[in-house]
């Protein structure tokens, strides 16, 4: 993540921008077949795309990026599409994990190992805990992660641990999810144009403010992220109460 020595595009600064973005990684499937290649061309092509965007979240001041790899329900995919994504994600950890630890990324995986090949799983939790201690920003990683899944495993491990109803109230799930110690996304960012969540952060994302663009993953570049981030700073958030003008807001 090193800053490449050419003439760089001044951003001008927002009014706020969000502790933590969430992103649906989507459409490098479409961008693949617009350009007569393979879907794994734009799965590698997403994951190039990654790094800048790593970049840019550090250097607009987002501090927590969780970004969606794989989803529950990608597993119903062709064998040959699932495989070549494990691959790819296993590469991308031996490739990137150094450069990413150098730059002080706490790398944290939101999501379930089972049924993740132990190899893989393996490196997973190498990455985990080699950079537990990093600051800059943390990112989150969703794979084989799903909304409902993540909720149903919360309350597996509430009853386990013997919790009594009365005890059981909003702080007390937040704290049995995979983001547990997290605050909930400010921002959630769709690209590709699905009008729709696809099973990410149900719970965390219940006042998360949305941004949909045409744009596939692949292309969605500095400048596209930075439109994202203006488009949030322009939002008033309400969180179900009544318009406050000249009060300050959260996030
Ligand atoms: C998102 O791109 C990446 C994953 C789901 C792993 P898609 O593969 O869903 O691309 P489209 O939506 O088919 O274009
Ligand atoms: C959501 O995209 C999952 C990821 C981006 C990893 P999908 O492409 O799987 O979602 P649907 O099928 O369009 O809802
Ligand atoms: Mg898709």
């Amino acid at each position: 993540m090193t800053q490449p020595k050419k003439e760089e595009k001044v951003y001008p600064p927002l009014e706020k921008i969000p502790v933590h973005v969430g992103i649906i990684m989507d459409g490098n499937g479409r961008w693949a077949q617009a350009r007569g290649l393979p879907r794994l061309a734009g799965h590698r092509a997403g994951t190039e795309n990654l790094r800048r965007i790593l970049r840019a979240a550090v250097e607009f001041g987002v501090r927590i990026l969780t970004i969606y790899a794989f989803s529950t329900e990608n597993w119903e995919r062709p064998r040959d599409e699932v495989e070549g994504l494990l691959d790819i994600m296993e590469r991308m950890i031996d490739r990137e994990l150094p450069e990413l630890h150098r730059e002080g990324v706490q790398i944290r995986h939101v999501g379930r190992l089972e049924r993740v090949p132990e190899r893989l799983a393996t490196k997973i939790r190498q990455a985990l805990d080699l950079t537990r201690d990093n600051q800059r920003l943390i990112l989150n990683v969703a794979f084989n992660y799903g909304g409902r899944a993540e909720i149903v495993d919360a309350v597996r491990r509430i009853i386990q641990d013997g919790v009594p109803p009365e005890a059981v109230d909003e702080v007390l799930i937040s704290r049995y999810l995979y983001t547990a110690g997290l605050p909930d996304p400010d921002l959630i960012i769709r690209t590709s144009g699905e009008m729709r969540v696809s099973n990410f952060l149900i719970w965390q994302g219940a006042y998360a403010e949305y941004y949909v663009t045409p744009v596939y993953w692949p292309d969605f570049d500095k400048d596209e992220f930075y439109k994202a981030l203006a488009e949030y700073a322009r939002r008033e958030r309400r969180f179900g109460r009544i318009p406050t003008h000249g009060e300050s807001q959260r996030g």
